[in-house]
């Protein structure tokens, strides 16, 4: 099949158009699977999560998904997978708690490359895993969308799965694969998912563990995700959640000194950062109110464990990348 969308192909804006491109999906895939077994790996990002709940509509139970907890995830989101699509979607959800297995791998590893190789390699170790569990499974679906095929650009979590053995080489199933990222949601809105899910920002496929610098640490680790969540929930009730394109924290692997409580702490400071940009290769910073960033400054020194310290990042792409590692 053809890897250039249609030049017929309207462009996804609204409901309407989004229930024809779901029908017309949905006819696609029964007729290419029929009654086989379709395995998705479920990150719980924009992609995989549209795809799953097309598939889920298409062929139910037949397509089973696992989601693979890495332990690099944002609070929150391992249980918002099972919410939505165990609970809510009634999917065939396979949840995989790989934490442990990932961390201890991790450890001592202070080379971001290598971390990186690290997380991808034992993501398709643990899928791999799980395909061979499964029965009957002839069809690997994955959240391949047009940007991916045109720029074939950063590694993304799903594609992964791409370093599976020759015995697991399934045909694929790439609903999505003609669709930019903004018409992915408008099809994701009208399929049910919530705004959560659907309006989320980029988030790399190593995940929170290219913002733990250096060798990771679990209680590091957790000063990444709490220090994160907070600056999501204070975006989020000030109004620029969906409006900056990314924004998080990252802890690095060293200490200041600080005083806490009248005494002298050493501890980690955590680094804020909140970029726009159109396709990621240059970036300019948000003007986030001095208001806000006091109050979150206040909130992650006084709730977060082991910060003393919290610091703004004011450095555009180039000469930093969004990214610390
Ligand atoms: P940089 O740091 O290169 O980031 O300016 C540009 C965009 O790419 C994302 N990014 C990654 N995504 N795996 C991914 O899936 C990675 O290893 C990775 N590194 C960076 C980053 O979040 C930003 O949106």
């Amino acid at each position: 099949m053809s890897n250039k969308r249609p030049e017929s192909m309207e462009r996804i804006t609204n409901e309407a158009l989004a229930n024809a491109f779901i029908a017309e999906q949905v006819a696609a895939v029964k007729a290419q699977v029929g009654d086989k077994k379709v395995l998705l790996a479920l990150s719980g990002g924009v992609d995989s999560s549209v795809v799953a709940a097309l598939l889920i509509k298409a062929i139910g139970k037949n397509l089973v998904c696992v989601h693979v907890n890495h332990g690099l995830l944002r609070k929150g989101e391992p249980e918002q997978v099972v919410e939505v699509f165990r609970n809510q979607m009634n999917a065939n959800l396979v949840y995989v708690d790989a934490v442990d297995r990932f961390l201890d791998k991790l450890a001592g590893i202070v080379e971001p490359e290598r971390k990186r190789k690290i997380i991808g390699a034992e993501f398709i170790r643990v899928f791999e895993e799980e395909a061979r569990k499964q029965q009957g499974i002839e069809f690997l679906a994955q959240g391949t969308i047009y940007p991916d095929i045109l720029e074939s650009g950063p590694v993304k979590a799903h594609h992964n799965v791409g370093g599976l053995p020759d015995d697991l080489k399934f045909e694929l199933v790439e609903p999505l694969k003609f669709l930019f990222k903004d018409e992915v949601r408008v099809v994701g809105k009208a399929l049910g998912l919530p705004d959560g899910m659907v309006y989320r920002q980029p988030f790399p496929g190593p995940g929170l563990g290219v913002r733990c610098l250096g060798a990771i640490t679990r209680d590091r680790l957790e000063a990444v995700r709490e220090s994160d969540a907070i600056l999501r929930e204070e975006f989020a009730k000030n109004g620029l959640e969906g409006k900056v394109w990314q924004y998080f924290t990252i802890v690095p692997d060293f200490k200041s000194v600080g005083v806490k409580e009248g005494k002298r702490s050493f501890e980690w400071p955590v680094i804020i950062r909140a970029v726009n940009t159109r396709d990621a290769m240059t970036a300019t910073v948000e003007d986030v109110p001095f208001a806000l960033l006091e109050h979150i400054t206040e909130r992650i020194t006084h709730e977060v464990k082991g910060v003393n310290r919290v610091l703004y990042d004011l450095t555009p792409k180039p000469t930093g990348t969004i990214e610390w590692e």
